[in-house]
């Protein structure tokens, strides 16, 4: 999607559909019944006022976050038309709902075929924040996982104008980060769409190295041999069931006059197919684990970002991709495995995989110089039990690192909450006959498999994003499709950003 800034006078601008945010400017404490709404533009420009005004006394707008209304041949204005996006209250109106709202419009106007508009950025947000809130929104909302439907209309917005006054090399550098940001979500997103016989390990790392090319990363990819030969026992215990050979995918980014130190290491889980194993899992609902290396994925997405907006600190990216399959050589439940480290795992339940192969992709992170550590996966059904949908759970063995990595997700307008990681939940990972084992048990299951993983973080600080609840949108909402979500991409780029 193109990205333009303009300091215009939105009524001067001609334009397919010009886009503006209404607020509610009534008292938004009171829940009174008949209480009307005191719907205003958030546009400074009167002739945009003076076009609404009539619809917006009408008592036809409820002006309820999301509720949009379309004038056409607007008077006064240039633009063939104007979209009216309600925001809800004034006082609660942030940078987050504007990215959900410009979605919003990018959702109400592409299956209008329209396929440019100006998006007016509201009064009370820094111009800088409205711009990379409204371009990283707008990509997010034209994303539609429809790539396999013979009726597939590729309704896509091409190009979008932001109207804000500033600095214009400030505005148009926040928007084309922005972009970037944007375009590498939905990348992600394209990855974890995928199904498992189109997405297996090996495309998984063609897709990883064909992107690292593009934008110059180094990529390296290792087979079943290497993953071996390192004793990554972990990993392999899963992959040794599959037909489909696993991939380790070390993507690695290097910038002239970064210091040797912090590394980041950011490490994603990447099953491009969970069947559970020999402790399989129920036939109900069972392809959705084709999005099982939506971890993975995001950490691709992420070092495209990272390659393309050059902060200065250096970053390895790697994804344990394979499948987990039964089959006659399939690990069992009371399996041993020894991992790469040296721990020794009693495997309980098969389908507790991910953090077998994130086990090894974090200590050899660690191995290659890591100094601060990132994972993501779609580790567990009990971080759903917990959170639900609106939450990924966040999960630090370091205090610092969790502050700057809340930090970084408070800006990139993702939402996730802190789980706790005391020592008493390392009992219920606790073996008889090695040193741990893969399953927890039921309860605190979430917080049981980030106690696993952080057996091989150890002291290294690092932060555990479990995304099972988040990565995949179980339906469409106004600002995005039903379908893989792409979170915890912008909140990576932005921490890794912190940092150079
Ligand atoms: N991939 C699943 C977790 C998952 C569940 C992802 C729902 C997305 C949606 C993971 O590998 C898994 O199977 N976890 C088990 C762990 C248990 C066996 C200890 C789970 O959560 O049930
Ligand atoms: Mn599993
Ligand atoms: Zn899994």
């Amino acid at each position: 999607m193109k990205t333009t800034i303009s300091s215009t006078t939105p009524s001067a601008l001609e334009i397919e559909c010009l886009v503006a945010v209404v607020l509610d400017h009534s008292n938004s404490a009171s829940n009174e019944k008949n209480k009307k709404p005191e719907l205003k533009v958030a546009a400074s420009d009167p002739a945009v006022a003076a076009v609404a005004a009539d619809l917006l006394e009408s008592g036809e707008v409820s002006g309820k976050p999301f509720e949009t209304n379309l004038l056409h041949k607007p008077a006064s204005l240039k633009a063939k038309r104007l979209l009216l996006i309600s925001g809800g209250g004034v006082k609660k109106f942030s940078s987050y709902d504007l990215r959900r709202s410009a979605g919003a419009a990018v959702r109400a106007l592409k299956t209008r075929g329209i396929r440019s508009f100006a998006f007016v950025a509201p009064q009370g947000i820094p111009a800088e924040e409205s711009v990379r809130a409204i371009v990283e929104g707008a990509h997010v909302g034209n994303f539609d996982p429809d790539y396999y439907r013979s009726d597939r209309k590729d309704q896509k917005i091409e190009e979008v104008t932001i109207i804000a006054s500033g600095d214009t090399g400030a505005l148009e550098k926040s928007a084309n980060e922005a972009r970037i940001v944007g375009e590498s979500q939905n990348f992600t997103r394209d990855l974890v769409n995928e199904p498992s016989n189109r997405m297996t390990p090996t495309i998984l790392a063609e897709r990883a190295k064909k992107m690292c090319a593009e934008v110059g990363l180094r990529c390296e990819v290792y087979g079943a041999d290497k993953i071996k030969e390192m004793k990554m026992g972990a990993f392999w215990s899963v992959a040794q069931g599959s037909d489909e050979p696993p991939a380790l995918i070390v993507m690695t980014y290097e910038p002239a006059g970064a210091p040797a130190k912090p590394m980041l290491g950011l490490v994603g889980k990447g099953i491009t197919f969970d069947t559970g194993g020999i402790s399989i899992k129920p036939a109900d609902g069972m392809e959705k684990m084709k999005y099982d290396m939506a971890g993975g994925a995001t950490m691709i997405g992420a070092m495209r970002a990272i390659a393309l907006l050059k902060p200065k600190v250096k970053v390895i990216g790697i994804v344990c991709a394979t499948e987990n399959m039964p089959s006659g050589k399939a690990q069992k439940p009371g399996d041993v495995q020894i991992a790469m480290s040296g721990k020794s795992i009693e495997i309980i339940n098969t389908d507790a995989e991910g953090r077998l192969v994130l086990a090894d992709g974090l200590y050899y992170a660690r191995q290659l110089g890591c100094t601060h550590l990132v994972d993501a996966a779609t580790l567990t059904g009990a971080v759903v039990v917990a959170l639900g949908y609106n939450n990924a759970g966040i999960f630090a063995n370091d205090d610092e690192m969790y502050n700057r990595f809340h930090a970084a997700n408070a800006k990139a307008g993702e939402k996730m909450w802190r789980m706790p990681l005391d020592d008493e939940y390392k009992e219920q990972i606790r073996s008889t006959i090695a040193d741990i084992v893969n399953s927890g048990g039921r309860w605190g299951g979430a917080i049981t498999a980030a106690m696993f993983l952080k057996e091989f973080a150890e002291d290294t600080p690092w932060i555990h994003l479990d995304i099972a609840g988040t990565a995949w949108m179980e339906e469409q909402k106004p600002w995005i499709a039903k379908g893989p979500s792409g979170i915890a991409l912008r909140s990576l780029v932005e921490f890794v950003k912190s940092f150079g």
